[in-house]
């Protein structure tokens, strides 16, 4: 009899039988409700390997450099990105194969020849073609054969399944799916390297932060080294499309800091114009830039990455497109809230320095909100808080005005908006709920 109920879920996918329909509604109604708590808990054979398998992805065999690029995976980081990757691929699993299309570049008879290709290509390539670990100082030619990751091994090229058959397998996540999740994770973590240098952040994740252990110039090394790896693992995913959409994300993120680096005295000495910041339009246009900036910095490696996920299980445009929006709204969430606790949380609640921004010249959506209530604070602002007693006024304004409970009631409205498009680009499932739970634990996360 067990054999028998065995052989009927076995293939209840290919035959959709009434009984395994029923059973997949009965499993649906007993998920117990930690479950449906714990996004997690559903992706966790994937969350769990995948420091391991970013790890693989960056080896070099060079000790330093690994050291370096590796520093920030050996700490416990939120791993957002990867999670939403992963519980969204799961989610489009659900939407039955005769509404997806699968691109012909992704035919597992495609695939595989390529792949093939790029292995004996590799094959016939000496090691120290990729990496002349020689020209460090004391490493040999025996280091190199004898170190632990080998970079572009057999094993980091290929994907075991590439069949189109795995969407239904092995919790519904394709794995080229699961590949982007650590290619996210990867740029996510190539983006905090610089961007300690760039804030001179002292702490990350509880520990010193990578610029003040390595110095700047190795921090900003690794991150190169970290988008150079991430940017093979991309290319290997084998679709143009998301080839392009993640390296334009790639851009955006640099575009981001670019354009807060442009709003503080790092960039311009002398940013002060003499006139008076009065104006509401002004505001308003701080406003618009505040968001666009945090669209570029946050939001569109998030947005992408779901647009991409879309576009890897086959679904239809409007469904890619709600992937994205839903990633951008999530994402500037998440920066708003972010922006929020850095007036609002202890250090040592968020492992990093926090009380900062003002420090740093950055305006967030705490002062500009405080700004609308009190034009004097546009002084301030346009002199990036340079002056003695600036900061602290400027922090006097924002607990003033809420500035931080306007920011928040914000973040509330892109979270809002991110649930609408979640439930227009989903059918109902556990992994739509455990999303649901994610989109709101961002808005009221503490860290
Ligand atoms: C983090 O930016 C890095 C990016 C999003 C590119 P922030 O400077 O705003 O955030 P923390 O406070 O250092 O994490
Ligand atoms: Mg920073
Ligand atoms: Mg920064």
């Amino acid at each position: 009899m067990l054999n028998r109920i065995h052989f009927l879920t076995r293939n209840s996918c290919r035959y959709k039988s009434s009984f395994a329909v029923a059973l997949n509604a009965v499993s649906k109604l007993v998920t117990p409700q930690s479950l449906l708590n714990n996004p997690i808990s559903l992706v966790s054979n994937e969350m769990n390997n995948l420091v391991r398998n970013i790890i693989a992805l960056i080896g070099t065999g060079n000790p330093y450099l690994d050291r370096v690029s590796s520093y920030y995976f050996e700490t416990e980081g939120k791993k957002v990105r990867p999670l939403l990757v992963l519980l969204l691929s799961r989610a489009l699993s659900e939407i039955p194969m005769d509404k997806r299309q699968i691109p012909p570049y992704l035919s597992n008879d495609n695939i595989t020849t390529s792949l093939n290709n790029s292995i004996q290509w590799l094959k016939q390539q000496p090691v120290e073609s990729f990496t002349p670990l020689n020209i460090f100082q004391g490493l040999t030619n025996a280091d190199i054969k004898h170190s632990r990751f080998h970079p572009l091994t057999q094993a980091s090229l290929s994907f075991k399944n590439n069949n189109i058959e795995s969407f239904d397998k092995e919790n519904g996540i394709l794995p080229r799916q699961r590949r982007l999740a650590e290619i996210v994770e990867m740029i996510h973590t190539a983006s905090l390297l610089h961007d300690d240098v760039i804030d001179h952040a002292d702490t990350r994740r509880g520990k010193p932060s990578g610029n003040v252990v390595f110095t700047n110039k190795m921090a900003v090394l690794a991150g190169d080294f970290l988008l150079g790896r991430a940017t093979v693992a991309i290319s290997r995913l084998r679709d143009p499309q998301v080839v392009e959409i993640m390296s334009s994300c790639i851009a955006s993120l640099v575009e981001g800091e670019f354009m807060q680096l442009h709003n503080t005295d790092e960039y311009d000495p002398k940013p002060n114009t003499g006139k008076k910041s009065t104006s509401i339009s002004k505001i308003d246009e701080a406003f618009d830039y505040y968001i666009h900036k945090s669209y570029l910095k946050t939001g569109s490696l998030i947005a992408m990455s779901l647009r991409s996920a879309a576009i890897l299980s086959g679904v239809k445009p409007n469904v890619i497109e709600s992937c994205y929006e839903f990633g951008k709204n999530l994402g500037l969430c998440f920066q708003l809230i972010d922006d929020m606790l850095d007036f609002t949380s202890s250090s040592k609640q968020m492992g990093k320095t926090t009380n900062v921004d003002l420090k740093l010249g950055i305006s967030t959506a705490p002062v500009l909100f405080a700004w609308k209530e009190d034009p004097s604070l546009g002084d301030l602002i346009e002199r990036n808080f340079e002056l003695p007693g600036d900061v602290e006024r400027a922090l006097q304004l924002v607990y003033k005005y809420d500035g931080a409970k306007k920011t928040y009631e914000l973040a509330r409205e892109y979270r809002d908006k991110a649930l609408k498009n979640l439930r227009e680009a989903l059918p109902e499932s556990d992994s739509r709920s455990a999303l649901e739970f994610l989109t709101n634990s961002i808005l009221t996360r503490r860290k």
